[in-house]
């Protein structure tokens, strides 16, 4: 099997580039793709790219990634803090998960500081906007070792 990863974007994240600049950035998920696309071709690395505003439907994508993905980047939105369905659905399907996050979810609202997801992925990395999902990217090829 070629080595191919998931980039999973959860709600609303379709608006980037225009939904609260100062907190998520300019680039828009298009541009984060292809930032990331290209970054795993020059690993070798076949990287799809799929955003998704419903629970179920992420859920499904992540169901089906165990059949083709070695592993998954994952920036659940706001499910991180609500999705119980998610974090099991993260647990039953065993490839690694690593959690991403625009922004710094422990510096903003209460509500946020929260992932219901954590304990089930390898780890988290937030905070530094579009290069979250290219950190993330590394640490899950690390993982796989694919580096
Ligand atoms: C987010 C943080 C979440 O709290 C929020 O609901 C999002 C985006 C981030 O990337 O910073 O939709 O996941």
């Amino acid at each position: 099997m070629s080595k191919a990863v998931l980039l999973l974007h959860g709600p609303n994240l379709n608006l980037l580039g225009m939904r609260e600049p100062e907190i998520y950035g300019s680039n828009t998920l298009d541009q984060i793709n292809e930032l990331a696309t290209a970054h795993a071709t020059a690993h070798g690395v076949v990287l799809r790219a799929k955003q998704s505003n419903h629970e179920g439907e992420l859920i499904d994508t992540l169901h089906d990634a165990r059949t083709w993905a070695g592993g998954v980047v994952l920036n659940p939105g706001a499910y991180t803090h609500t999705s119980i369905a998610l974090r099991d659905a993260i647990s039953a399907i065993v490839i690694p998960v690593i959690e991403v996050h625009l922004s710094n979810i422990h510096a903003r609202e209460a509500f946020r500081h929260e992932s219901l997801i954590a304990p089930v992925c390898v780890g988290q990395v937030m905070g530094f906007g579009w290069r979250s999902y290219m950190l993330g990217l590394d640490a899950l090829l690390g993982h796989l070792g694919w580096l």
